[in-house]
């Protein structure tokens, strides 16, 4: 476990030497708890320049103006979209991102513009089975991983150009993979669809697509999949969340704090997995045998190589190991074909087509 002082130092070093450039993808729960901790940082160092995916405009005014207020300095923007599991929408909030900054960059500092952390939470809590978007994959799917992974391939001309290196969180579950039905990748049988195969198809292909994404490249990119623990969110209120659920969590309430990570520690926590003081997550083939100013070792990334970039980081900061599934996966090729799969979802909402597979 990485001890909250150890983050707390390693945040606050984050933002001394240079402002940040950040992305965040949601206006309520854990991303905005990142990006409070992330404000409040940037105030007593060099500042950061935020811009709030939102479908919710009133929701990103509120938590720009506390961002505001906890650093004045800094600069929050609203970047205002639709249903992020249409790809097409996550296309055109990248491509209104990357032209707000290379415009910010041109008038002030020059150079090339840059994206340091992209923290995404997009996501819903939903048992009533699969939902297919006007573009062919299922809607909770897409939010948990197609979605985010359209974000970062887009962003990547902006996160490469990041000297810390780019960071990318991408905020979930990697032990949620158990059932996996190879045949059926993108959970068309009903009866292979449930909340439980649902999130392990999700946290199967983003192990694997992230891995590909550390390895194509190199030095320039951190990939973080992080669990964090049970919070005290509206997730649990929402619209598609069961009665019995939502009941069970409201009764709860007063015992809530002796089994949730508080929401500051959360923000702090989730932070610090961009921190170039610890080092403890680097760009795949970084310069490893360094130890970071606060001592902590180099992870492991998923594909058992020390620092090879694509990370699976339990809430606490330790690494949630792979399961024995994933090596008979990747000997019989399955890495490679699930990022097949990936870029041909890609290729076809590219080309205005329905992904059928
Ligand atoms: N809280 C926990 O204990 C916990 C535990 C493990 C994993 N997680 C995971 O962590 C992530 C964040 O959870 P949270 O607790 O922070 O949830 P949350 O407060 O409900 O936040 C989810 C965010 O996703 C956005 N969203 C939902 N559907 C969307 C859509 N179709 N298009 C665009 N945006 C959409 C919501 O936008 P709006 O604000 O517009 O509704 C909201 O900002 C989720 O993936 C969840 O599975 C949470």
């Amino acid at each position: 476990m990485v001890s909250l002082d150890v983050v707390k130092h390693a945040n606050a070093a984050l933002v001394k030497s240079q402002p940040l450039v950040a992305v965040f993808v949601s206006t309520s729960g854990i991303g905005t708890y990142v990006l409070q901790a992330l404000a409040s940082h940037a105030n007593k160092g060099q500042g950061v320049r935020a811009y709030i995916v939102a479908r919710r405009k009133a929701a990103a005014d509120k938590i720009t103006s506390e961002c505001q207020k906890l650093c004045p300095k800094g600069q929050f923007r609203l970047v205002q979209t639709d249903d992020l599991a249409l790809l097409r929408n996550v296309d055109r909030v990248c491509a209104e991102i990357t032209d707000a900054e290379t415009k910010e960059v041109a008038a002030t500092t020059g150079g090339k513009p840059k994206i340091d952390l992209l923290v995404m939470t997009q996501g819903i809590l939903a048992f009533d089975g699969r939902k297919e978007t006007k573009e062919g994959i299922d809607q909770s799917v897409s939010l948990l991983f197609y979605s985010r992974m359209r974000f970062i391939t887009q962003l990547i001309p902006l996160l490469t150009e990041s000297p810390l290196p780019g960071h990318v969180v991408s905020v979930f579950g990697p032990q949620r993979d158990e059932k996996i039905f190879l045949d059926d990748i993108s959970l068309r049988n009903p009866k292979n669809y449930g909340f439980g195969s649902m999130g392990s198809h999700a946290s199967y292909l983003k192990t694997f697509y992230f891995e590909y994404l550390a390895a194509k490249y190199p030095g320039k990119l951190s990939l973080i999949h992080y669990f964090p623990g049970l919070v005290a969110t509206d997730a649990f209120a929402g619209e598609s969340v069961p009665m019995f659920i939502k009941l069970t969590w409201k009764l709860m309430t007063p015992l809530q704090k002796l089994f949730t990570v508080p929401k500051a520690e959360c923000g702090e926590r989730i932070l610090f997995l961009a921190s170039k003081a610890s080092k403890r997550f680097p760009a795949r083939d970084s310069k490893v045998s360094e130890k970071g100013t606060v001592g902590l070792e180099v992870a492991t990334a998923s594909d058992g190589v020390v620092g090879g970039g694509a990370y699976r980081v339990d809430w606490d900061g330790g690494i949630i190991p792979i399961k024995k599934n994933h090596e008979k996966l990747r000997a019989d090729g399955w890495g490679e074909k699930f990022v097949a799969h990936t870029n041909k979802v890609f290729a076809d909402v590219e080309a205005g087509k329905v992904f059928t597979e």
